[in-house]
């Protein structure tokens, strides 16, 4: 979704100037095209050359700078913006902004810019916290520029207090969620399940299986990069990044069906990427079971079929992990268990599939269509799935 944006991103004097060299280089490794706007004193922490050797572009350090003959620098990056993130914000540039005062390229930029604007704070907890500065954030958030709230820690100043900057991945995907707001599912509601459900067997033991939850939460930020409102029910919950998704945790295959029933009633779609295990011990011990015999069995019991069980009008979307006969296996799938799409991955193939940062799916839909994707990032995966729901969504719904 980053991919050929122009981004302007601009640095201000603050020691966490040095964080916005990785925000460079992330942004420009998917795609964007990053320009660079520093004011005089972020010169002061990092230079504009390491910004350069990051973006591949040339960094803006002043008002007279002119990238060509007859091109006015703070509105030609105005102009080609996609979006304006400032990060490292210091209480100064925020001030300034609230006062509307264009005083340096950077301030210049951001109000002679159409495109949203990002602000990402970094201050003293006491600058931070100061009325005046929440004031000048309240004004420019009522004028719809979206801040990422600084989190707490140890500040440089050697304080602990709110006003570190916010973590990297939270900035990148505020950003992709602004970026993403009028996409072609903005408006819908996405329900989406991820990670493999844990059986407890006593209070320490549980039957599960492999699955990391990655492409789960590939179709959640996904979903909210084309401007659904995502609800994300999943059994793993330490994923860097899930700015605008309403993570539910769940442990169990009967949890997960209680948390999609709830959230099916207002959904518009639902896509089950979880690995809903199929069987659970029928009784969970109270206590630890000791290992005083030399065998253990177990009493099973089928967990509910979440999937099969669920109806309303709403897109279904179901994976299939198989071994063998991929397409025929799916397509019986895809049938009983009365889906729109099924996407399936052959679990033998070890480029994909559980914890694998990549995945080679076939896509099959309820008229027989197969589409075979080569092998993608999960990241790809999720967004061609999410075409297909929005395709639906348009000509069904
Ligand atoms: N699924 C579900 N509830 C279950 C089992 C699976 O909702 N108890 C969903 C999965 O999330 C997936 C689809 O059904 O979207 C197919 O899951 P899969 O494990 O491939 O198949 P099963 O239905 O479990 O059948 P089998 O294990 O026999 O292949």
């Amino acid at each position: 979704m980053l991919k050929d944006k122009k981004i302007v991103l601009g640095i201000t004097g603050s020691i966490a100037a040095y964080k916005a060299v990785d925000i460079a280089s992330r942004l420009t490794r998917a795609g964007a095209k990053v320009e660079v706007v520093m004011t005089e004193s972020a010169t002061r922490f990092i230079t504009p050359l390491t910004l350069r050797s990051i973006t591949m572009r040339p960094v803006v350090t002043g008002m007279w700078e002119t990238s060509s003959e007859f091109s006015i620098e703070h509105i030609s990056l105005a102009e080609a913006a996609d979006a304006v993130v400032i990060a490292p914000a210091t209480a100064n540039i925020i001030a300034h902004l609230a006062c509307g005062m264009a005083d340096d390229i950077l301030t210049c930029t951001v109000l002679a810019t159409r495109a949203p604007v990002i602000i990402a704070p970094a201050m003293n907890d006491n600058m931070f916290t100061n009325p005046v500065t929440q004031e000048n954030i309240e004004k420019l958030k009522a004028s719809g520029f979206v801040f990422v709230d600084p989190g707490a820690g140890r500040l440089a100043c050697g304080r602990a207090g709110v006003g570190r900057l916010a973590d990297i991945e939270t900035i990148i995907g505020t950003l992709r969620q602004v970026l993403g707001r009028d996409g072609d599912l903005a408006g819908r509601n996405i329900v989406v399940t991820a990670g493999g459900t844990r059986e407890p067997i006593d209070p320490v033991r549980y039957i599960g299986n492999r699955s990391s939850g990655k492409m789960g939460y590939a179709l959640a930020s996904a979903a909210r990069d084309r401007g659904a409102e995502v609800k994300l029910i999943t059994t793993i919950t330490c994923m860097p990044e899930t700015v605008g998704i309403d993570v539910v945790a769940v442990d169990t295959a009967d949890d997960m069906n209680n948390a999609v029933k709830t959230a099916v009633k207002e959904a518009d779609a639902l896509v089950m990427a979880a690995a809903v295990v199929d069987y659970k011990p029928q009784a969970t011990a109270k206590s630890k079971i000791k290992k005083d015999s030399d065998a253990l069995s177990i009493g099973m019991v089928k967990t509910p079929d979440i999937l099969a069980g669920i109806q309303g009008d709403f897109v279904k979307v179901g994976f299939a992990a198989e071994s063998e006969n991929l397409v025929a296996n799916a397509k019986k799938k895809l049938k009983a268990k009365g889906l729109d799409l099924i996407v399936a991955n052959d679990i033998t193939d070890k480029s994909c599939g559980f914890g694998a940062d990549s995945n080679k799916v076939t896509i099959i839909d309820k008229s027989g269509r197969v589409e075979d994707l080569p092998l993608m990032s999960k990241q790809e995966v999720a967004e061609k799935i999410l075409g297909r729901v929005a395709e639906l969504l348009i000509s069904e719904r």
